[in-house]
């Protein structure tokens, strides 16, 4: 009987185009899904490599080369319990299960925990890129042990994004730490995207640009050093013109954002370890306030406040908007590396940051050139928590913090949310503050709670008697 490389449970576009990717690279797959018209699919698409679909666990299994190799992109949650459930009678000691879904870390490490017992191999892998990213290259973020990584090791370094040579893989850490990284990777994702929506904001509605502008700008901008997926993509958005009925389709998309979870997790689990990573807050809770669309519209209704009737010179504000991009993208990578290399430590993961920022550089949805830089600065430092302690982005921030509280101070002005921005370079002031009025906030604690204090000029803890 025919065997076969690599195996797919799951075959939507995700896990087909994974797939294709795969035979692209000379190996043989076999997919499995319970839609017997997505297993067809993947044979047809196949176009005679060797690839084979079915419905049935138990053939799919027989049909693997041993150690196997069976990846899942399921749904997370529930989904990921009950196929490894329906895997066990048939898989044995030395086969490799990957999740390659945005499951959560903690269900990670349950099931990295569980299946060691059996013997069996278990990958929790982020896989960013989209499916574009699957088809021709995203990158992949493994976690789990080196053991299991290493046969599997070379198909995914085939399949994955390339930058100068370079593939966006590498075995991340211990257990669930793939998952882990991808999740904050996903809350950068969030900050990112919220920071642009507001410079889209900013310009649109203080700076008077119509969609075309709009293409022009983050098209120049995309030449220069915010160039990365997301400013690439959002010019092209504004282009799109709406089949259904005229104008550009941006005008005609209702204002509630979705989430799947992954960015709010980033932002739970922050709170939890104790980093602050406010940009990513922001950008969470600004997708549940746009969620409150008729609040918003009563309060519309409600508050007229008074716009500024100051000109905005454009040139200007378009010049501010890059530099406060530049600067908040900047200090957004730097709040998510720093929860990844704190949650490293506490979680014993074993994270290397240059190489998380280098398998970042291609395929991935945060994909930017700037990310080199950052990569280049964990390598000069190896040892750094916060990238503004390095000495590679000190220069860098200096210069362009300025147009970020420019920007900031103009939405807030307008009335224009400048929820990320604003938590940004507040972040930032904070961040670099040798002295915060937080002495205040433990003498009423200890005023109503006598919740006790240190002192700033001998060791020991304190109370008074207010
Ligand atoms: C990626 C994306 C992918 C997914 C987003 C959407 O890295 O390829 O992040 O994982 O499209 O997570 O998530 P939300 O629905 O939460 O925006």
């Amino acid at each position: 009987m025919t065997t076969y490389d690599f195996g797919m449970i799951g075959l939507g576009v995700m896990g087909r185009n994974f797939l294709l990717n795969i035979l692209d690279h000379g190996y043989s797959v076999t997919g499995l899904d319970t839609d017997k018209e997505k297993a067809s699919a993947l044979e047809k698409e196949a176009a005679g490599k060797p690839a084979k679909g079915t419905t049935s666990t138990p053939e799919f299994v027989s049909m693997l080369k041993k150690p196997r190799k069976i990846m899942l992109l399921v749904p997370a949650g529930k989904p990921v319990d009950a196929v490894i459930e329906s895997l066990l009678p048939h898989v044995e000691p030395g086969d490799l299960i990957i999740d390659g879904g945005n499951s959560y870390f903690a269900d990670t490490e349950r099931r990295f925990t569980y299946l060691k017992e059996k013997n069996i191999h278990f990958m929790g892998m982020g896989v960013s890129g989209g499916a574009k990213g699957a088809r021709f290259g995203p990158s992949i973020m493994p976690g789990g042990s080196k053991e299991a990584y290493e046969p599997v090791r070379p198909i995914l370094e085939a399949v994955a994004a390339k930058v100068d040579g370079d593939p966006c893989v590498a075995f991340l850490g211990n257990s669930s730490s793939g998952h882990y990284v991808k999740m904050v990777h996903n809350g950068i994702e969030y900050g990112m995207m919220q920071l642009i929506a507001e410079a889209y904001d900013i310009l649109k509605n203080a700076g008077g640009l119509n969609n075309n502008e709009l293409f022009q700008v983050f098209t120049l901008w995309n030449m220069g050093r915010l160039r990365s997926y997301l400013i690439e993509i959002t010019a092209q958005i504004f282009t799109q013109t709406d089949e259904i009925s005229h104008g550009e389709l941006v005008d005609k998309i209702l204002d509630k954002a979705k989430q799947k979870g992954t960015g709010k997790w980033t932002s739970q689990n922050a709170m939890d370890v104790g980093i602050p990573v406010p940009t990513i807050d922001a950008a969470v809770t600004m997708r549940g306030l746009s969620a409150l669309k008729q609040e918003r519209l009563a309060a519309d209704a409600l508050f007229k406040i008074e716009k500024s009737k100051k000109p905005v010179d454009k040139e200007k504000l378009m010049k501010n908007v890059e530099a406060a991009l530049y600067f908040a993208f900047t200090v957004t990578y730097a709040q998510g590396l720093h929860l990844l290399a704190e949650t490293s430590e506490e979680k014993n993961y074993g994270l290397n940051l240059e190489t998380i920022a280098r398998i970042w550089r291609g395929g991935c949805i945060i994909r930017a050139d700037m990310l080199e830089r950052i990569r280049k600065a964990y390598s000069e430092e190896p040892g750094l928590k916060n990238l503004l302690l390095s000495e590679v982005f000190n220069k860098k921030i200096t210069k362009s913090q300025d147009a970020a509280r420019k920007v900031a101070r103009l939405g807030l002005r307008e009335g224009i949310p400048v929820m990320a921005l604003a938590s940004t370079v507040t972040y930032f002031d904070a961040f670099r503050a040798g002295r915060l009025p937080l002495n205040l906030v433990q003498a009423q604690r200890d005023f109503f709670g006598s919740h006790t204090y240190e002192r700033t000029d001998r060791e020991g803890i304190f109370h008074t008697e207010w």
